[in-house]
């Protein structure tokens, strides 16, 4: 264990600072060695020159034969065509242009001359980067009011259209796929489409599609004559997107400031292009997070932002580092199972629930603390002689990262001074390269995702085998055993699948079980005809 002195002067010695930012980011705390930094120094090289050739249109995800340009989106002059400048700095002009137009009512509902509200309909890329921001900007009063269906969880769904209310007739519909065809998304659009029906509105002419060119949805938006359309590139990931219209347009309707977004996300690019790796913020972290899982994922991200706004920083990081990183191949074809486990909430909230194990129990993470310097925009009263609530917050910051430190548990500590549109537009950008870096560090294609692409096929499967259930059943007279169902449609093999979709046929009113449920070879089942 070093003393205060060394670890002080370990602090001053890898303290990052961008001064036009105000963000630290300090890996103090994490337990490398100098024979480290000498061994990873070549792959570091590496990763530059990946980064250099990803940023120049070099086809980076290469299962997708797709280029990776999430870059260019805060400095479209490096996109490698002329006509891709263009789509980008046109596409952010035509937010602005939309978002002026129904902030001042020209472009305003069929029954009203305002919207109210923005719906939001996406999932995973589509949904988390959004929803993180909007939290990040809550205020009492923003232009329109945000909410979010990012499920196919009818109750959910329920009960956001419940809370809009009468408030659906002037509400903004965003329908966010880059593919267009997420069951998710397009469920929830089913049935947002279904409620204006129902309340007598006009869906289309409150409806946009942010969607991949060619897409279904694009085809269904023009089909039937949606009020507006907006881009989402072939070369932008869905966790990569927040600063492409996926996360512009409703930032932007909102009433955030997109310029400073992506000028926060641009300063940042560029600090992170620097090659001097200790010069370098998200090669300083990657090289943390290599060196704290020994390059392996061994040990688990932990984040811990100590801001109510800053909230779902977590889960968007948790996105990010999982569906980047998390593969089994390498770039080579070696099976590796690589990725790093990302959880977390907020502090000081959770020093009173998991950090209890954190302090004390499996020593298998390393934590981020995100601490923000300014309290609030507000003056706040004293609550002891001379402090105020901010105060006890870094004290828990402080006294979490020293306690974690003295049982031997690393950390790392990015500072912001302050939650803005320039510095979240800059923490995005910051842990989108680290991410980058880690992926070349381990040799993984990060821009690929085909265990999600797996869990959408996974998902029709089961969908299929219902419908052969239910067809069996109406076609029979009399009620049927699990065992004859999985005989009559050769699906013996499948005979569990088969009576989870029953019993939650059962549980919805459409299916009738006669026997014992608890013990589900006796079961008889009927249709019930609705
Ligand atoms: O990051 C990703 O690629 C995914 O999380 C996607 O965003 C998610 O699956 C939604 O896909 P889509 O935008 O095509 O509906």
């Amino acid at each position: 264990m070093s003393s205060a002195v060394e670890l002080w002067q370990r602090y001053q010695d890898w303290l990052y600072y961008h001064v036009d930012l105000g963000i630290y980011v300090d890996i103090s705390r994490i337990g490398f060695t100098p024979d480290f930094i000498t061994q990873i120094q070549p792959k570091f090289v590496k990763a530059f020159a990946d980064m250099k050739a990803l940023e120049s249109g070099a086809i980076a995800n290469p299962d997708e034969h797709r280029m990776v340009g999430h870059y260019w989106l805060r400095s479209p002059e490096l996109a490698p065509t002329e006509e891709l400048r263009r789509d980008i700095t046109e596409t952010i002009d035509r937010i602005e242009d939309f978002t002026q137009k129904v902030h001042a009512g020209d472009i305003h509902p069929p029954t009203a001359d305002r919207f109210t509200d923005i719906l939001s309909i996406g999932i995973g890329g589509s949904a988390l980067g959004p929803q993180f921001v909007a939290q990040c900007f809550a205020k009492a009063d923003v232009p329109l009011k945000i909410s979010f269906l990012d499920n196919s969880d009818p109750d959910g769904i329920d009960l956001v259209l419940d809370l809009l209310g009468d408030r659906l007739s002037t509400t903004l519909v965003l329908v966010i796929s880059k593919s267009g065809g997420t069951p998710e998304a397009a469920n929830a659009m089913k049935e947002v489409e279904f409620a204006f029906k129902k309340a007598g509105l006009d869906f289309a002419k409150q409806a946009i599609a942010i969607t991949g060119v060619g897409s279904a949805l694009e085809k269904y938006a023009i089909g039937n004559n949606w009020l507006d359309q907006f881009p989402m590139y072939d070369w932008i990931g869905g966790r990569t997107s927040e600063l492409s219209a996926v996360g512009l347009l409703p930032a932007a309707l909102q009433g955030i400031n997109i310029r400073d977004m992506l000028r926060g996300a641009n300063l940042m690019d560029a600090a992170t292009r620097n090659e001097d790796m200790r010069q370098n913020p998200a090669a300083l972290l990657a090289m943390a997070w290599y060196f704290a899982g020994n390059g392996k994922g061994e040990k688990d991200m932990v984040v811990l932002p100590y801001k109510d706004r800053l909230l779902l920083f977590s889960r968007y990081l948790q996105q990010l580092v999982m569906e980047s990183l998390g593969k089994e191949k390498d770039l080579d074809g070696n099976t590796v199972y690589q990725g790093i486990a990302v959880y977390g909430n907020k502090g000081s909230t959770d020093q009173h629930a998991y950090v209890q194990q954190l302090r004390e129990g499996v020593p298998n993470f390393f934590a981020t603390f995100i601490e923000v310097l300014q309290d609030s925009a507000k003056t706040h009263p004293e609550v002891e002689e001379g402090v105020v609530t901010g105060d006890y917050l870094l004290g828990f910051l402080q006294g979490t990262r020293s306690a974690l430190y003295d049982n031997g548990r690393d950390s790392i500590t990015v500072t912001i001074p302050v939650v803005s549109e320039l510095t979240v537009g800059a923490l995005i950008a910051l842990y989108e390269r680290a991410v980058s870096f880690y992926a070349s560090l381990v040799n993984i294609n990060a821009y690929h995702q085909p265990g999600v692409e797996a869990g959408k096929k996974a998902g029709a499967k089961v969908l299929a085998l219902q419908k052969k259930l239910v067809d069996t059943l109406r076609s029979s007279t009399v009620s049927l055993s699990l065992q004859e169902i999985a005989v009559k449609i050769d699906a013996l093999d499948e005979i569990e699948s088969l009576y989870h979709i029953a019993r939650h046929l059962h549980a919805n009113c459409k299916i009738l079980f006669e026997g014992d449920l608890s013990k589900p070879m006796t079961l008889k089942l009927m249709l019930i005809p609705q």
